[in-house]
């Protein structure tokens, strides 16, 4: 190509009299003010330029168009003009056909830039989406006037309230884009046929959205139900219906004038600064201060894993999923031969849901080799620990591990609530062994604590939080402590729950109120889903160190002595006609009626504010003591914890954000009201008060302590 020139983020080539224009912005060719300034300067440049007859646009690297910048989230730089949506008309009013060339992930602003575009170009993998409801908001720069225009009303709001996005062959059966390509020079030769066939600029916006405008507005009124139903709680889903409905009714310029107002006000709402929490959130948890961004890594290529019950065989599919090889040795080959049946038979039943193919079953059932030979987990990389959880047995095989596995191997237990340190110091080791505490089913839950005990190294936990994201978890950092930070924070909220039936409210009303926030299931429900047997052994356990002074609830003591062990045994804190639905059972409430009265307490009508408030503020105020005792790196990181482990609603943004959101001096107040009604559990942690008192934030907390 002749006539090269580049300035900043945006290069300019010709080839012949077609105008190349590439986004040149690493690491995604975000719509940085740099970039959208570059652009407008080379389209006026090309507009008057008569030698140039059509212009593309492509991206360097990996994709067109990342979307709006990040990094100028929250920032004056965002206002800066052109504004992504002004830019996207300039391209869209040149009067020279402009082809955008799309590959790779083109999402967001990236799409709207490519809608501004008279034709678009893709190669079949691109993924090509309008993800902004993801982040609470709607598409800003006429994403929601144009997508409808060119692919019809039902197509658009599918992509736009989903946030989903789809490839190129997906994108052409849509409409999205004309021609499917394999590259650049395939794009400039689609330009020069366009040229050739005299076809000239095509301009979304004077497009009208098709079908009869009676079937258009049914099937808006059809999507407001299915809304109401699928993003319950949620505003985004419906600000991006009404934007786009606009498209329907409004010429566009008014459509695109509205839609700016309502992407003002989704901005600004809660749930897209809890959205947008979440996300960097996620971000930042990888980051560990004290741990050198560069240290050297111990490479993670072979996993064996002791036990192949419920949790090693999740967590040797993991492995098997990611392509890693893993050795599942059980001390029986009963034991051994049961345990590999539930894999197959897992993998089977996804296989026949029509998500994995045979041979892709077959690939990952050939990564796990079982054994029941101890030696042979002499060549992996990390050795994990999943058997019973008693304290003897596990150094018992800690003992065994550090005799058998490789000198620089890492040395993993699953425990979910004994002391790692005292089982790191079944090894002459402990610098090589931490916690993996992964969720269950763990191959399919994405939290994965990383327990960093006393004498655990900078390298192994470093090590542990790659090997994470490689095996497609969420690693967050934690310390050593009863129940890690999710389970800790678990309990007072469960907590609560019991406490507020014996108040007065029934396991249905406290369900209700969690579901209601966006919770998928209340405390009630998740337990009897779990199996109320597992808390009753916990609980038995809790009670020899219990101060006799605590409140306790004996509730969970009286069902699961009925045989009453949940959703499993066909009732719990429910009963389960079907196997599945909660049906709420007088049986319960008479038992949590006999216990108010046992405890001398009038029952009394407890409204919804009071119980969100107790179950949230108590698991908060556990968080807060978490974070003083320094077993989270982050108020962000707990907030992870919780939106990838326990199904914390993502539009709320997680437990410690949520108090935030609320102010901690309202938290504060309502623990100590608890704290002089029911004693010490509830007096707010010092950090708490502390926040509280100064009126700052675990945001502001967050930024103080690590940056
Ligand atoms: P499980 O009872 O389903 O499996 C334990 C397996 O270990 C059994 O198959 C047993 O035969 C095997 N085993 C026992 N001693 C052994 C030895 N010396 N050598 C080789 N294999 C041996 O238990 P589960 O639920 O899988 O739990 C395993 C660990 O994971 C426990 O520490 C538990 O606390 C923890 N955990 C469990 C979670 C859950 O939801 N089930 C969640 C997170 C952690």
């Amino acid at each position: 190509m002749a006539d090269t020139l580049s300035t900043g983020p945006v290069h300019y080539e010709r080839d012949g009299e077609i105008a190349v224009l590439t986004l040149d912005n690493p690491p995604v060719n975000a719509l940085a003010k740099e970039v959208r300034v570059a652009l407008a300067r080379h389209l006026e440049k090309v507009v008057n330029d008569d030698e140039v007859t059509a212009i593309v646009i492509c991206g360097a690297g990996r994709n067109l168009c990342g979307g709006a910048d990040i990094r100028e989230f929250n920032t004056p730089a965002r206002d800066v003009k052109p504004m992504s949506r002004d830019l996207v008309n300039l391209l869209e009013d040149c009067p020279k056909p402009m082809v955008a060339l799309i590959h790779g992930p083109t999402l967001g602003g990236g799409l709207e830039l490519a809608l501004g575009c008279h034709y678009r170009v893709a190669k079949a993998d691109a993924q090509i989406g309008l993800p902004e409801v993801q982040r609470g908001v709607i598409p800003g720069a006429g994403g929601t006037q144009r997508l409808p225009r060119l692919i019809g009303l039902e197509a658009a709001l599918d992509m736009i309230t989903t946030g989903v996005p789809v490839n190129g062959e997906k994108a052409l059966e849509l409409g999205i884009v004309d021609a499917i390509v394999s590259g650049l020079r395939t794009a400039v030769a689609f330009a020069r046929q366009v040229i050739d066939d005299n076809r000239g600029p095509r301009r979304i916006s004077a497009m009208k959205v098709a079908g009869d405008p009676d079937e258009n507005a049914t099937i808006i009124a059809n999507y407001r139900t299915k809304l109401a139903k699928t993003s319950r709680g949620l505003l985004a889903p419906f600000h991006c219906l009404e934007s786009v409905a606009n498209a329907v009714t409004l010429p566009f310029d008014e459509g695109w004038e509205r839609e700016a107002e309502i992407s003002r006000m989704a901005m600004a709402s809660a749930e897209s600064r809890s959205l947008v929490h979440a996300f960097f959130a996620e971000r930042q948890v990888a980051k560990i201060p004290d741990i050198p961004a560069d240290i050297a890594l111990r490479p993670i290529n072979k996993a064996a894993i002791i036990g192949a019950g419920t949790m090693g065989g999740g967590i040797a599919m993991s492995f098997a999923n990611a392509g890693i090889p893993v050795t599942v040795i059980e001390a029986s080959q009963e034991n051994l031969d049961n345990g590999m049946q539930r894999i197959q038979g897992n993998y089977d039943a996804t296989r026949k849901r029509g998500r994995l193919s045979d041979d892709e079953m077959a690939a990952r059932l050939g990564r796990i080799t079982p054994s029941t030979d101890y030696a042979d987990m002499a060549d992996a990389d990390i050795v994990i620990e999943a058997v019973f959880e008693e304290m003897d047995v596990k150094q018992s095989v800690f003992a065994e591990i550090d005799r058998l596995a490789r000198d620089d191997a890492i040395l993993a237990t699953n425990t979910s609530t004994l002391d790692v340190d005292a089982i790191a110091q079944a090894t002459k080791r402990p610098e090589s062994v931490l916690g993996t505490h992964f969720f269950s089913p763990a191959n399919v839950m994405t939290l994965l604590e990383v327990v960093r005990a006393e004498k655990t190294s900078q390298d192994v936990v470093a090590s542990v939080m790659a090997m994470a994201k490689a095996i497609n978890k969420v690693g967050v950092v934690v310390g050593v402590c009863d129940g890690f930070v999710g389970n800790r924070m678990l309990a007072p909220y469960f907590r609560q729950g019991d406490f507020l039936v014996e108040e007065g409210a029934l396991p249905q009303d406290v369900d209700r109120v969690i579901e209601e926030y966006g919770f998928r299931m209340g405390p009630f429900r998740v337990s009897d889903l779990a199996g109320l047997d597992i808390s009753w052994a916990i609980e038995k356990r809790r009670a020899e160190t219990r101060p006799a002074d605590e409140r306790f609830s004996p509730l969970l003591d009286s069902i699961c002595q009925l045989g009453r062990y949940g959703q499993k045994t066909g009732a719990g804190w429910y009963r389960y006609e079907d196997g599945r639905t909660a049906l709420p059972d007088p049986v319960v409430e008479e038992l949590i009626v006999a216990r108010s009265r046992e405890m001398d307490l009038n029952r009394r009508p407890i409204g919804d504010e009071e119980i969100l408030q107790r179950c949230l503020y108590s698991m908060i105020n556990e968080g807060a003591k978490i974070l003083e005792e320094g077993l989270a790196i982050r108020a962000s990181d707990i907030d992870v914890i919780w939106l990838n482990g326990y199904g914390f609603p993502r539009h709320r943004g997680g437990p410690m954000f949520y108090g935030d959101t609320v102010g901690l001096r309202a938290v504060c107040d309502t623990l100590d009201r608890c704290h002089r009604e029911w004693g010490d559990k509830w007096q707010p942690a010092a950090l708490l008060r502390q926040l509280a008192n100064a009126g700052s934030s675990f945001a502001e907390w967050d930024k103080r302590k690590v940056g």
